[in-house]
């Protein structure tokens, strides 16, 4: 199914042609005054000088051959040569029906489904998952879901952090605090414990503070290096209390992701990436791309054009470890022999740029992967809190997600009070009104923008808020269920008729968008478009629903075409709120 812009410009295209102009000239856009008229075209601006005519002029005759179709409610030249355009009752409604009857309300799949990689969540493990991680959650899983809906083929990626120093730091302390234990006896060759010496709860503990004594301490600090190294070389004792922190990590991050609606088909990690390494670096000096610097291997990435410096891309450091760089370039191997992808997409903190630009250059300059294949770096920005600081906690900690979680779920939970629910029921809605107030309060900034964590504004029922989109979602399914009660449910063909007043008008044009929007939020990675059409379509319909008593009224065939509407407008801001990765509560 085809945009109204587009079928708009269709038309406008063949009456330029009519009157003996250029097609390209009828291109329609969105207008700029929404108080004046729905779309415009500026191509009579545009062509003036190719032929020599005042514009207006042109945009007279164009309008004028448009004058008796059925598209329009007006059309009409305004100096100096735009052509405002109102679309008619009956065209908006047929669009209605038909977005009503067609796959994904019109958007339809795309014919040229992609095999795309999206590279988010990166929680480290044997770290707490904090506020930090979500961003690359609650994004990546937004960018999913929209490429998966338009047809491609999409696997997400949690690519856990597991093979860095955090490793080592633990590895030491647990040597400091229980020399004793079997996985640090050299001449020990049996099989080790099932069970881990230490509990999530442990961890979280014993990190913070190796990672703080290291700082201080620089032995110690070499200690924990030498274990991570030997750790990388294969030490067996070490490689089982690796195995313990993944798997009581990865127990961990599955519940909280879990908790919140985002889900991996991969739960791949840095280390699945190793055994591609020495390949891959005999590969790169073989062909020469690689070369020897201060005794470290790098690859040049720089090119003419830079504006700024772009270091070179470090392979092996000079004492031979492999770096981060060493483990995403391995990684982009693994995923070509693994699903030959024709796109990557890294949800990751903007503050990588550089060094994904560097990851990029570098796997084409050595041809890891065919020119084709496209990898996108979508970075977003910082989550303050609103002293415009990275956000902490009251007492300056890192807050873990799960607090989080409960802190703003227990907001919610508060506004409820007054509601006659049970308490089963309040808590449900609460913890799907909180977990929409944190990821709609993110995502519907532009992902690249830093934005301020406001709890406060995040959970008002009133306003562009996750609980306001929720609200109204709740509103249709009870109108739709009370319809259902009074035996009033339209049938299956019953026509959404012209709209009768300017609001439903507006619900219908917010509707109409729905094919561009999940679009753009594909194209550009934008999960914030997708939260700007469900605020539109949101205030557009509360309007309508507070100027119509929709079960009240008393023509047979408004009444269903009221409710017609209201499915369609329920459907589709449900759909768009799963695209977000939300979900609607029964009650509110
Ligand atoms: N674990 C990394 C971090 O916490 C993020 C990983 C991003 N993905 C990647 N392929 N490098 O910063």
């Amino acid at each position: 199914m085809k945009t109204i812009i587009e079928l708009l410009q269709e038309e406008v295209s063949q009456a330029f042609a009519k009157a003996g102009y250029e097609e390209r000239y009828g291109k329609v856009s969105l207008s700029n005054r929404p108080d004046l008229c729905q779309y415009q075209c500026n191509g009579a601006l545009a062509a003036a000088k190719q032929y020599h005519k005042p514009p207006i002029q042109m945009a007279n005759e164009v309008a004028g051959l448009l004058q008796g179709s059925d598209t329009f409610q007006e059309i009409t030249a305004q100096p100096p040569g735009f052509i405002n355009i109102t679309v008619s009752n009956t065209f908006l409604a047929d669009y209605m029906n038909q977005m009503a009857e067609s796959e994904n309300f019109g958007c339809g799949k795309t014919e040229h489904p992609k095999t795309i990689v999206i590279d988010f969540g990166g929680a480290n493990v044997a770290k707490p998952l904090h506020v930090g991680h979500l961003r690359s959650a609650i994004i990546g899983e937004s960018i999913k879901r929209t490429a998966r809906y338009l047809g491609h083929k999409v696997i997400g990626d949690v690519h856990l952090g597991d093979w860095g120093l955090q490793i080592g730091l633990i590895i030491t302390e647990l040597r400091h605090r229980q020399p004793d234990l079997v996985y640090f006896d050299e001449s020990y060759t049996g099989e080790y414990p099932q069970e881990p010496p230490f509990t999530m709860a442990d961890l979280e503990e014993i990190y913070p503070y190796a990672s703080g004594y290291s700082k201080e301490n620089p032995e110690y600090k070499e200690e924990a290096q030498t274990a991570t190294a030997q750790l990388q070389s294969g030490n067996r004792g070490y490689l089982a209390l690796w195995q313990h922190i993944i798997n009581v990590s990865v127990a961990d991050l599955r519940k909280i992701y879990s908790r919140l609606n985002v889900e991996f088909d991969l739960w791949k990690k840095e280390s699945d990436a190793q055994p591609y390494i020495p390949d891959m670096v005999a590969y790169m000096k073989e062909e020469g791309y690689a070369h020897l610097d201060d005794g470290a291997l790098v690859v040049d990435v720089k090119e003419e054009t830079d504006a700024k410096e772009i270091p070179p891309c470090m392979i092996l450091k000079s004492n031979g470890a492999t770096l981060y760089n060493t483990t995403d370039l391995a990684t982009i191997v693994e995923r070509k022999k693994l699903f030959d992808p024709d796109t990557i997409i890294y949800v990751v903190d903007k503050r990588q740029s550089l060094y994904f630009e560097q990851i990029f250059r570098c796997a084409r300059k050595t041809k890891l992967l065919d020119q084709e294949v496209e990898l996108i770096f979508v970075g977003f920005g910082t989550m303050n809190g609103k002293d415009g600081k990275p956000f902490k906690t009251r007492d300056g900690g890192v807050l873990r997600l799960e607090h989080l979680l409960q802190d703003v779920t227990e907001q919610v939970q508060e506004k409820m009070a007054d509601r006659q629910m049970d308490e089963e029921a309040v808590k449900t809605a609460a913890a799907q009104i909180g977990l929409a107030a944190i990821k709609y309060g993110d995502l519907s900034n532009q992902a690249s923008k830093d934005y301020v964590f406001d709890v406060e504004r995040f959970t008002s029922f009133e306003g562009n808020t996750g609980p306001y989109i929720l609200y109204t979602i709740v509103r249709i399914k009870s109108l739709l269920a009370k319809v259902k009660e009074q035996n009033m449910m339209p049938a299956q063909d019953q026509r959404i008729l012209p709209g009768e007043s300017g609001t439903e008008t507006e619900v219908m044009l917010a509707l109409s968008k729905w094919k561009e929007t999940v679009e753009a939020a594909y194209q550009e990675q934008a999960p914030h478009k997708l939260c700007q059409f469900v605020y539109e379509l949101s205030d557009a319909y509360n309007k309508f629903y507070h100027e119509n008593k929709i079960i009240g009224q008393e023509e047979a065939d408004i009444r269903a075409s009221w409710i017609r509407l209201s499915r369609l407008t329920g459907d589709v801001l449900e759909t768009a709120m799963d695209l977000l990765g939300l979900e609607a509560p029964e009650r509110m």
